[in-house]
């Protein structure tokens, strides 16, 4: 009855029968992986959207539908502007909205594969890759980044990467920053990167919903955006990914863009192209587009308090991680998660991070991500089991859940 493509298993996982157990018999849960920030109790991004409602309510652009299938014009001028003052230098011709980060990458397997083409994602990674490659009947095939500990960075095993590449390879996706490791790709691995792509024919694609918050100021170890120098002689075409999701953290608008850049004929022809397939449903909320250029002005005081929560919960986190031997914070450069490493005992295997996960729902009541849910462990360090918790749950669940996670973890250590 039912094609291929959606012969997905819909049983439930043993977490998600625990939590819905734990739900029905009315018992609370300090839920650490909430990234919704409309759940997590942030003033500013509300704030902002209220008044650009308000204003939107007046405006009589709002009674007319007056559909441009790039997205309207005064948005993508915005998002220009914004990818702009991070180090790109696209115009507005260059910009086209979606409904959403997963419908910029629908669009773009569209346009960059056919049938059992592949595209390359990174692995540990967003899990969501597999389903948006699946959906347009592409092949998600996983390169690797790697956790040095020698220099304490994840970094995109290029050799890996390359040794999956066939003749059937359309793309290669990176996230930048990356969720959840929180890396942020060198400059070093970037222009081998570039290499490989404008060699191989390769499409170049950079999710950066996560740009804006950098947890330190800029490093010169990477690029802010990869918009930066993607117009240099020899670059690939390139896709640069955002949306408000992320940057305003207001997902329910469900706005996103893609920026094409890269040589001038082919990102042209690309963007044609994509406006075609973009026509073809026209699935961005017009509302939502006559806001953008309102909402994204007053950005910097909803990443101003997004980022305040991040790095207060994580410096939390590493203060009560200090304490606990055998548990470690992996380092990151950005993003709203934190990786816990939980190490075995010596010449033993690693905590079972299922049976992890169990006693801090069951005992504790609160509810992390196993690293498996991520590729973590086989990356990072298979002698360890990895946790995932987001840092963005406000700081009284976020204190009161890490003191079980550190003691659960500890024991689990020794
Ligand atoms: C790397 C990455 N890209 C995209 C998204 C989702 O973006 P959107 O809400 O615009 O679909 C997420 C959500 O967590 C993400 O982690």
């Amino acid at each position: 009855m039912f094609a291929r493509r959606a012969s997905w298993d819909l049983s439930q996982n043993d977490l998600s029968r625990r939590l819905d157990a734990r739900r029905a018999a009315g018992l609370p849960i300090l839920d650490l992986t909430e990234s919704n920030p409309t759940r997590c109790e942030f003033s500013s991004p509300a704030r902002l959207l209220r008044e650009a409602l308000e204003r939107l309510a007046r405006d009589p652009n709002a009674e007319r539908y007056l559909p441009d299938a790039r997205g309207d014009p005064a948005a993508r001028r915005a998002i220009a502007a914004y990818h702009g003052a991070q180090g790109g230098a696209p115009t507005p011709d260059h910009v086209l909205l979606t409904a959403g980060t997963s419908e910029a990458y629908a669009h773009l397997f569209r346009l960059l594969g056919d049938p059992a083409d592949r595209v390359l994602v990174p692995s540990p990674s967003y899990p969501l890759f597999g389903f948006l490659a699946e959906l347009e009947g592409l092949e998600a095939v996983p390169y690797m980044l790697r956790f040095r500990a020698d220099s304490n960075e994840w970094r995109i095993d290029i050799d890996s990467l390359e040794a999956a590449c066939d003749a059937r390879t359309r793309a290669v996706v990176v996230v930048h920053p990356n969720n959840p490791t929180g890396g942020f790709m060198r400059t070093a691995d970037l222009s081998r990167l570039r290499n490989l792509c404008a060699r191989r024919e390769l499409a170049l694609v950079s999710d950066e919903v996560f740009a804006d918050y950098a947890l330190d100021a800029p490093s010169g170890e990477w690029p802010g955006t990869l918009l930066a120098g993607a117009d240099a002689a020899g670059a690939p075409l390139t896709f640069v990914l955002s949306g408000v999701s992320k940057t305003l953290a207001l997902p329910q608008l469900k706005l996103a863009w893609i920026v094409g850049a890269g040589p001038a004929p082919l990102r042209d022809e690309a963007l044609a192209r994509l406006e075609v397939i973009a026509d073809t449903y026209l699935a961005v909320n017009g509302l939502g587009q006559l806001i953008l250029p309102e909402l994204l002005a007053g950005r910097a005081a909803v990443q101003a308090e997004i980022l305040e929560r991040v790095r207060r919960n994580r410096a939390h986190l590493r203060r009560a991680l200090s304490a606990r031997p055998g548990t470690t914070l992996l380092p990151a450069d950005a993003g709203w998660c934190a990786i816990i490493r939980v190490r075995g005992t010596p010449g033993g295997p690693p905590p079972d991070e299922d049976a992890l996960v169990a006693e801090l729902l069951d005992g504790a009541g609160v509810l992390v991500q196993p690293g498996w849910f991520f590729d973590l462990s086989s990356n990072a360090d298979e002698k360890s089991a990895h946790l995932v918790l987001s840092l963005l749950p406000a700081p009284d669940v976020f204190v009161a859940g890490v003191d079980a996670v550190c003691r659960i973890c500890a024991d689990a250590a020794r």
